[in-house]
């Protein structure tokens, strides 16, 4: 290769890289604002809340934050709202055992804040964070019934089974012990029918057969 053709290589290799990475800016600046929804008043002052508290210092969002405490970026997506807020004006009343702190939030901080996370949700994160439990089994067609019906209604994001799961909830691990099967299916159709003041979402949408299959699968945990 002569000087001259190295020098051209260098010059036009240069000037095509560089006008592709501007192409590839500008389509990414018009993608960027579709893939999340319009932020509102509401959801801004939920982002500083957010920080006021330091929320980050335990969780991550948005692939930011610490890994103390479960990812918020999708949890108004796998989690009923009112009991999001419940959990973060006072966790304690919902798991006894909660590590989380009670932080003091006013009930004005908690509607602006479940905004914001409902905001994080609803942004096309390309499915991150993902949901690791008995997914895998599920689509090797390996799952009981029971095991299913549980990963389709993502019971795991509030409850562990053999270290597994969220936190939000007690451990079901060994939870076939505690119940009887009658009285299960009506706990889980509508838990405070059986325990008064439970957090614990109902699952009246489940046929009494879906029910059953949910049931028949706890009761095997022991
Ligand atoms: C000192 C660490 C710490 C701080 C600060 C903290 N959290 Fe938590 N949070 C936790 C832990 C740990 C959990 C897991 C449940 C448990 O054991 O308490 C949790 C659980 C939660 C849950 C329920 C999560 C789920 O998916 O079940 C929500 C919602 C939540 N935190 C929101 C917040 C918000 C909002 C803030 C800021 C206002 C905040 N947290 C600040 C440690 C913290
Ligand atoms: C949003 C969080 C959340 C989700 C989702 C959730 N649970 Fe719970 N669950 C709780 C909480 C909080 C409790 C404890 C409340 C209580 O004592 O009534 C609980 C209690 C339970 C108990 C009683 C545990 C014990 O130790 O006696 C069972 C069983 C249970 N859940 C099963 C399920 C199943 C099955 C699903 C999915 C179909 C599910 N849960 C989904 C939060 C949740």
């Amino acid at each position: 290769m002569s000087k001259k053709t190295a020098k051209n290589l260098f010059i036009f290799g240069s000037l095509f890289f560089f006008l592709l990475l501007v192409v590839l800016t500008i389509d990414t600046m018009i993608r960027v604002p579709r893939r999340a929804p319009t932020i509102t008043a509401e959801i801004d002052a939920g982002k500083r809340v957010w920080h006021k508290y330091d929320c980050i210092g335990c969780h991550t969002i948005m692939g930011n934050g610490s890994y103390f405490a479960p990812d918020m970026t999708n949890a108004a997506g796998r989690k009923p709202p009112e009991f999001l807020k419940k959990f973060i004006l006072n966790p304690r009343v919902i798991n006894p055992k909660a590590a989380m702190p009670k932080l003091g939030l006013t009930e004005k901080e908690a509607d602006n804040l479940m905004a914001f996370l409902e905001w994080t949700s609803k942004v096309n994160t390309n499915k991150w964070p993902p949901k690791p439990v008995l997914a895998a089994a599920v689509a090797r067609k390996e799952a009981s019934p029971g095991q299913i019906i549980y990963q389709r209604n993502d019971c795991a994001a509030c409850h562990i089974i053999v270290g597994i799961g969220g936190t939000a909830g007690p451990d079901l691990t060994r939870v076939g012990l505690k119940w009887k099967t009658e009285e299960l299916t009506k706990y889980l159709k509508d838990p405070a029918s059986v325990k008064t003041a439970s957090a614990m979402p109902g699952f009246a949408h489940l046929s009494e057969h879906e029910l059953k299959e949910l049931t028949d699968y706890l009761l095997t945990l022991r």
